[in-house]
This record gives C-alpha cells, sequence and structure tokens, in this order.
C-alpha cells in the first residue's frame, strides 16, 4: 500500500493557515488536524486544574494525559480559543517534556488518518503547527509556511475574539501576537522555521479563495491529478 499522502503547513498566528488547511482537506478528502489545539487545550487543562501553565511539570502531566486520552471532541471547547489560551500555549509549548508526549499522537494521525465525518476512509492528512513541517511530518511531500504583516494578522485575531464574544483592546492583541511570534521562534526545541522545500505564502493582501487556489496548483503537480 502506498504511504498516506500527507499535506503540512506552518505559519504565525492567524496567518490563515487553517482556513486553508481546513479547505484543502475539504477538497481533497484529507483529514485535518490543527495542532495548535493540542497545545491550547494542555493549558486549558492546567488552568481549570488549578495550576500555572509556567509550571513544567504540571504541564508536561497535562499533555501526556491528553496524549493517553485525546478524544478530538473534546478540542471543539470554546475555552480554547481565548486569547489566554493561545498566550499560555505558546508557554507550554516551549516545554520539551510537553512536546514531546504529543509528537507520536501528531505522528500517529498523519499517518493513519481517521475516517471523515461522513464515515468515509479519508484520503490523506493535513497537519498544521509550528513545527509540522520542520519536525513531526519532515518527509511530507507537500509543504507550505503561511506568514502575513503582524498588524493584519492581530486585525484578523481582533475580529475573531470580538466575534467569540471576547472584550479585548486592538493594542493587546498585537501586543501578544509579538510575543508569541518572538517565543514561538525563539524557544530552542523545535522553533518554527521554514523549512527549506516549504511553499511560503503571504496572505497579507491575499483573499482565502486566492490562497487555496495557490496552494491547490502546487498540491496538484506534487500529488498528482485527483
Ligand atoms: O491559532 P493560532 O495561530 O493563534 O495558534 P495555534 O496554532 O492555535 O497555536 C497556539 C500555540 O501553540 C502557538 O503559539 C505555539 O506556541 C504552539 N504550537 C506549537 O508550538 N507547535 C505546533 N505544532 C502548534 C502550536
Ligand atoms: O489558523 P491561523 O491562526 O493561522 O488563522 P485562521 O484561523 O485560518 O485565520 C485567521 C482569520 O484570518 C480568519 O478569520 C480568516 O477568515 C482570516 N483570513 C483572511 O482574512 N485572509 C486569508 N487569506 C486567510 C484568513
Amino acid at each position: 500500500r502506498a504511504p498516506t499522502p500527507i499535506i503540512a503547513i506552518d505559519g504565525t498566528a492567524a496567518s490563515g493557515k487553517g482556513t486553508l488547511a481546513r479547505r484543502l482537506a475539504d477538497a481533497l478528502g484529507f483529514a485535518y488536524l490543527d495542532t495548535g489545539t493540542l497545545y491550547r487545550k494542555v493549558a486549558v487543562d492546567v488552568l481549570r486544574a488549578g495550576g500555572d501553565p509556567a509550571d513544567a511539570g504540571a504541564a508536561i502531566e497535562a499533555a501526556q494525559n491528553l496524549q493517553k486520552n485525546l478524544d478530538l471532541q473534546s478540542l471543539k471547547d470554546p475555552a480554547i480559543r481565548t486569547a489566554e489560551a493561545g498566550k499560555y500555549a505558546s508557554v507550554v509549548a516551549a516545554v520539551p517534556g510537553v512536546r514531546s508526549a504529543l509528537t507520536d499522537l501528531q505522528r500517529g494521525f498523519a499517518i493513519h488518518p481517521p475516517a471523515l465525518a461522513d464515515g468515509t476512509p479519508a484520503k490523506g492528512a493535513i497537519l498544521d503547527g509550528r513545527d509540522i513541517t520542520t519536525f513531526i511530518c519532515p518527509d511530507a511531500p507537500v509543504k507550505f509556511y503561511v506568514d502575513a504583516a503582524v498588524e493584519t494578522r492581530a486585525q484578523r485575531r481582533h475580529k475573531e475574539l470580538l466575534g467569540n464574544g471576547e472584550a479585548i483592546e486592538f493594542e493587546q492583541v498585537l501586543e501578544d501576537m509579538k510575543i508569541r511570534d518572538a517565543r514561538d521562534m525563539g524557544r530552542k526545541d523545535a522553533p518554527m522555521t521554514i523549512a527549506p522545500d516549504a511553499i511560503v505564502i503571504d496572505t497579507t493582501a491575499m483573499g482565502v479563495e486566492a490562497v487555496v487556489a495557490l496552494a491547490m496548483a502546487h498540491v496538484r503537480t506534487v500529488l498528482g491529478q485527483k
């Protein structure tokens, strides 16, 4: 049997990588894993247990529990989409023991993707995050790195947070995003970098349809017509 085709996507916060991943997954019949939700969930689980996400021991324990009992439905919890969850996700994500606890789970999803919502087998897997192209799936045949100007990303995220009922100032979102970018790129373990074989897409002045069309053309070239 041929190996499962894998599409790996990395990029900065609110760059549009999740939107692109979801669109490609729907078009191709691939299963999709937003790996950022795993780190967000670890942070939320620590906070809910009354712990401090900066406490490496507590974060590692939460990651190990998540790895053992992962329920993909639990990743739809609205609490993981708050600004606080995003901020603390990048704190727990800098702990090597947290990253290693979540590695096999992500690689397992890539190699044996679960069936789609309608029960049909997935034709492949798409994962997005910060270290998918470089560490989790370095051999993926298709890789994208998605980015946009930080002010544009902060505007997009601010709009989403307001839409979710979170009262937060634009300046705060921009500041949080700059801190998170620096932490994700500066950490020792699997920092975010652009894989040499990744196609870079800057979405600052690109609508979703243009991004999807550009990515789809590359996917078709590499994986063949589908
Ligand atoms: O949605 P957004 O782009 O804001 O972030 P996310 O993808 O939900 O990821 C939240 C945080 O988790 C990131 O800022 C990273 O610190 C961490 N993360 C990571 O370290 N590695 C990944 N593969 C995915 C996320
Ligand atoms: O997954 P990530 O955090 O990188 O971003 P996203 O959730 O895909 O996109 C963040 C927001 O930017 C969403 O509200 C998208 O609709 C919007 N977006 C956009 O305006 N233009 C794009 N080319 C891509 C996303």
